[in-house]
């Protein structure tokens, strides 16, 4: 299985198009954050991605929740659009013998050791809490810290079922302190955006666990499993006329498990 990996887009910073499709690809795998909101994401996949005629697998980001209610479906826009969504209602798919397992993950707020400090750091500075709704409130710490829970459940139950073949496992936010902007001066910004999910690696040995998220490029072994981050984030004009973004994108990123 030979994937084209990338993930946060985010084309409404400025506008994406992909590159050529890269040789001899089996999929692509789009880690979230294409722009804020389902719909408009669902948009961009359909008008760029999937006329490139390879299954499109697509996990929605935290951006991709903005506008909407966390605890309403969102499959239709994707599904219409011909896109492979993975999520806690239909979390794996299997293409050419190689499983994928996802969702968009979320965090446990504890990477850093102390849950407190990172929630009230949530509260204070994700955007997420000022753009997604949970009923006639907007979202809070717990209902993220309750979602991460049932979906890390779910990874573990779905990853326990035998499977003749790789795996890849696919979330937006971070599996591992490794993947963070500093993997050795953790603060309590980091538990917006990874948990440490050693463990599912290490009982479950997927080949690779693809994400998104944290805005830098990772590319690392956790024993057997190959974690890989390949953002585009934002990028931002400065007055000056610079472009500027995360300088690790590689467009043509190609991963063969
Ligand atoms: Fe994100």
């Amino acid at each position: 299985m030979r994937a084209w990996v990338m993930s946060d887009l985010h084309v409404d910073s400025t506008m994406y198009r992909l590159p050529p499709t890269p040789p001899e690809i089996d999929a692509i795998i789009i880690a979230g954050d294409v722009t804020d909101g389902h719909e408009g994401s669902a948009a961009w996949l359909s008008e760029h991605a999937v006329p490139r005629g390879l299954p499109v697998l697509y996990i929605a980001g935290n951006h991709d929740f903005f506008g909407h209610d966390l605890r309403v479906g969102f499959e239709e826009p994707y599904e219409a659009a011909g896109v492979t969504l993975l999520h806690a209602g239909r979390p794996t798919t299997t293409i050419a013998g190689c499983r994928f397992v996802g969702a968009t993950l979320w965090t446990d707020y504890r990477v850093a050791g102390d849950e407190g400090s990172a929630r009230a750091w949530a509260r204070l500075n994700m955007p997420d809490m000022l753009s997604i709704d949970v009923g006639m409130r907007r979202v809070s710490t717990r209902d993220l810290l309750e979602e991460h829970a049932r979906q890390r459940a779910l990874l573990e139950l779905e990853l326990s079922n035998p499977h003749d073949g790789p795996t890849v496992v696919i979330t937006h936010h971070a599996p591992h302190p490794r993947s963070l902007r500093s993997p050795v001066q953790l603060d309590p910004s980091d538990g917006s955006f990874a948990s440490d999910l050693a463990d599912l690696m290490d009982a479950f040995e997927p080949a690779a666990w693809v994400h998104g998220h944290t805005h830098v490029s990772r590319d690392f072994y956790h024993n057997a499993t190959r974690v890989v981050c390949n953002p585009r984030g934002p990028v931002l004009t400065t007055k000056t006329g610079r472009r500027i973004g995360n300088a690790g994108f590689i467009e043509k990123l190609v991963i063969e498990v």
